[in-house]
């Protein structure tokens, strides 16, 4: 099982940028714990961080064919992008979305989240420990989708 791990712009500053909201953890340490977890549980992980939208929107695509899951944090474009939400919808792969910070706590503009509605769930306020219960979260995503199809295939096999 493969998770693709998106972080939109300005996420690479974690740890510098504006600490009495999004702590002291950078992302590289983050992403050291997922993959801790992935390893533990035998699944595959890759990462990718970018302050443009449109790669955003190239990696979501790519994930077509190759990725099981993504677990997307698209920060400010979480506001405003139907781009990267038609992305989510397009490849039809269970996302999660995270935010470090309670978006519904914080000005009004972050109340609005473009993305969540096409998400399998959203994980808020937690700070880097959101992305662990987003690892998790996933994992029984899959489990589900993984038994889904096995019960599919032995009705289809019942009924050859
Ligand atoms: C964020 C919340 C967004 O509103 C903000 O633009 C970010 C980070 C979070 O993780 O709390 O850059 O997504």
């Amino acid at each position: 099982m493969k998770i693709v791990v998106i972080q939109g712009p300005n996420l690479n500053m974690l740890g510098i940028r504006e600490q009495n909201v999004y702590g002291q953890m950078k992302l590289e340490d983050i992403h050291g714990q997922m993959k801790s977890f992935s390893d533990q549980n035998k699944m595959e992980i890759e990462f990718f961080q970018s302050n443009l939208e449109g790669e955003i929107v190239d990696r979501i695509q790519e994930c077509m064919g190759d990725a099981d899951g993504i677990i997307i944090n698209p920060a400010a474009y979480t506001h405003t992008s139907i781009a990267i939400r038609d992305a989510i919808s397009a490849v039809q792969i269970p996302t999660l979305e995270v935010h470090l910070s309670n978006i519904y706590q914080r000005e009004e503009f972050r109340h609005t989240s473009l993305t969540a509605p096409v998400c399998a769930g959203q994980i808020t306020g937690m700070g880097p420990f959101g992305y662990h219960l987003a690892m998790v979260g996933m994992t029984q995503i899959l489990n589900e989708v993984k038994m889904m199809k096995e019960q599919q295939s032995k009705q289809a096999k019942a009924q050859a």
